[in-house]
């Protein structure tokens, strides 16, 4: 029987390019080079991790699905050694935004090679969309449901080029808000999660006696945004 995805890890298969050299960084259980692989539409994986507890399960997981010839297991941290494969797609998912910007941070040859990053990350999510300004060109980013849970994808390539990012797109993502007519649900579901969060921090400053005027800014900013979503069914 074929390996099946969670949604959210199904989201981020489908960005991983027909044919690709992957590598899959803190693989944990292998599940998506595996799902890749049985389909056919890799060439190739390293399933890295820095543990070797998960590392060992994946191994395991692909012994059993008969693809050890197909997907090599590595032990190490980020991307670290990895500049020996020529790799097309790398994978990070299922990791802080901040540990993610340090493992791309580490590997400077990746800013030569180019290729595909798909990152999913858990949380500082902002921090991670500060760090792709300097550099990175988001071909993408999307979002997923997963067990009433929202992730964040984002499909980027390094191009040199810095694009400063205003608040508003640092919390919602640039290309969240320039497409944003094409999901409105989503959108608005992303926008009245940051609107949420701009309350609290709103109120908590004012009970305290604090300037909180360029939290409203940002909210007046975000509502603005979503005044001009196609109405909802
Ligand atoms: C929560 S799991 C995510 C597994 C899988 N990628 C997913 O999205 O379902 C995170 C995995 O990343 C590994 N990890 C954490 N930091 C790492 C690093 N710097 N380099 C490689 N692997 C790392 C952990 O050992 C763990 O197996």
């Amino acid at each position: 029987m074929k390996t099946v995805l969670p949604g959210r890890l199904a989201a981020v298969a489908s960005f991983v390019r027909e044919g690709a050299y992957l590598a899959d960084i803190g693989t944990d259980h292998a599940y998506l080079p595996i799902f890749l692989a049985e389909r056919g539409r890799i060439s190739y994986a390293v399933a890295s991790d820095i543990r070797p507890g998960p590392l060992s399960r994946a191994e395991e997981n692909i012994r059993m699905a008969g693809l050890s010839e197909r997907i090599q297991t590595i032990q190490t941290d980020g991307l670290s050694g990895l500049e020996r494969y020529p790799l097309t797609d790398i994978v990070i998912a299922g990791m802080g935004g901040m540990e993610i910007a340090a493992i791309l941070d580490a590997a400077p040859f990746i800013k030569r090679t180019r290729p595909r990053l798909i990152l999913q990350p858990m949380q500082h999510i902002p921090e991670l969309r500060d760090f792709l300004a300097r550099g990175w060109n988001t071909e993408k980013e999307t979002q997923t449901t997963d067990g009433g849970r929202l992730y964040q994808i984002f499909c980027v390539t390094y191009d040199g080029i810095s694009r400063p990012i205003t608040e508003a797109e640092r919390l919602l993502g640039r290309c969240n808000v320039e497409h944003r007519a094409e999901n409105p649900a989503l959108f608005r579901i992303l926008c009245e999660r940051q609107l949420a969060l701009l309350d609290e921090k709103i109120a908590g400053l004012e009970r305290g006696g604090r300037d909180a005027s360029k939290q409203k800014e940002l909210r007046r900013s975000i509502a603005a945004l979503m005044q001009d979503l196609p109405p909802q069914n």
